[in-house]
């Protein structure tokens, strides 16, 4: 579902390249709640960005649910992203002055889906993430968690495929980034997709059956987590990094 061949990317810094991803290589072939994770200025961000299909590769090889993506112009990239891969970021980014169900229909009613469509699908995503009571609140009315389920919700209105998620939990208070990962975990379950969690937090990749560890722009090793906490998370995660 997700294949990244040595992957580049650079930026321009003033007349100073930064190359952010430097020949990344990952394969995720199956649904679940996987991990990236990577100190900051690894090169997260810009491989969800690539990931999301917002952007494309310098060189190297993007194939999403068996798809090209690096050979997709922008027209088609553009139809790609919206029905094939959901995103959700640390801020939420929810349009203040909708409503909860209006923000989950927003991008139907951009692609022109159908009233009656836009209206069952996003009752049934605000149920499934336990926050249908919420529905007509706009969203300074609504926690932060809260906020969070509608953008997971806004997210799966086309039922993607994929789910990305950078740094989901970044402005969540413990409490609520623990119910959140519950809430990923169960999405990647039900929905049976792939949900792929950026992260820098031990604590938050310890929720995933899987972590593949980004430096200085590349995978540069992985931590399957069955039998580890938190705690045992961070201590393989230490390791790795030092060791590379
Ligand atoms: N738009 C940009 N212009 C220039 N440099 C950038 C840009 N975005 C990211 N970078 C640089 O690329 C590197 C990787 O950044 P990023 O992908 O945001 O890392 P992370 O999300 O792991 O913190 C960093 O050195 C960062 O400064
Ligand atoms: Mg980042």
């Amino acid at each position: 579902m997700i294949r990244c061949v040595d992957v580049h990317k650079s930026y321009r810094l003033g007349d100073r390249p930064v190359h952010a991803l430097r020949g990344v290589n990952l394969t995720i072939d199956r649904p679940g709640f996987f991990a990236i994770m990577g100190q900051s200025g690894s090169g997260k961000s810009t491989l969800l960005h690539l990931l999301a299909a917002l952007d494309t590769p310098d060189s190297g090889e993007l194939w999403l649910n068996g798809k090209p993506v690096h050979n997709l112009d922008e027209r088609a990239l553009t139809a790609f992203r919206r029905r094939e891969i959901g995103i959700v970021f640390q801020q939420f980014n929810l349009i203040p002055t909708l409503t909860a169900i209006e923000n989950v229909q927003l991008p139907g009613m951009l692609a022109g889906e159908s009233r009656e469509f836009l209206e069952s699908r996003s009752r049934a995503l605000l149920t499934a993430l336990g926050v249908a009571e919420r529905a007509s609140h706009r969203p300074d009315a609504l926690s932060g968690g809260e906020q969070q389920r509608v953008a997971i919700a806004r997210s799966l209105l086309f039922s993607p495929r994929i789910l990305l998620a950078d740094e989901p939990t970044g402005n969540l208070d413990s409490a609520s980034a623990e119910k959140l990962w519950r809430v990923l975990a169960g999405v990647a379950r039900e929905h049976e997709i792939t949900v792929l969690m950026v992260t820098h937090e031990p604590a938050a990749a310890a929720n995933c059956e899987r972590i593949y560890v980004l430096r200085d722009g590349r995978i540069s090793g992985q931590i399957g987590t069955e039998g580890l906490d938190a705690a045992g998370v961070a201590s393989v995660y230490q390791q790795l990094v030092r060791a590379a």
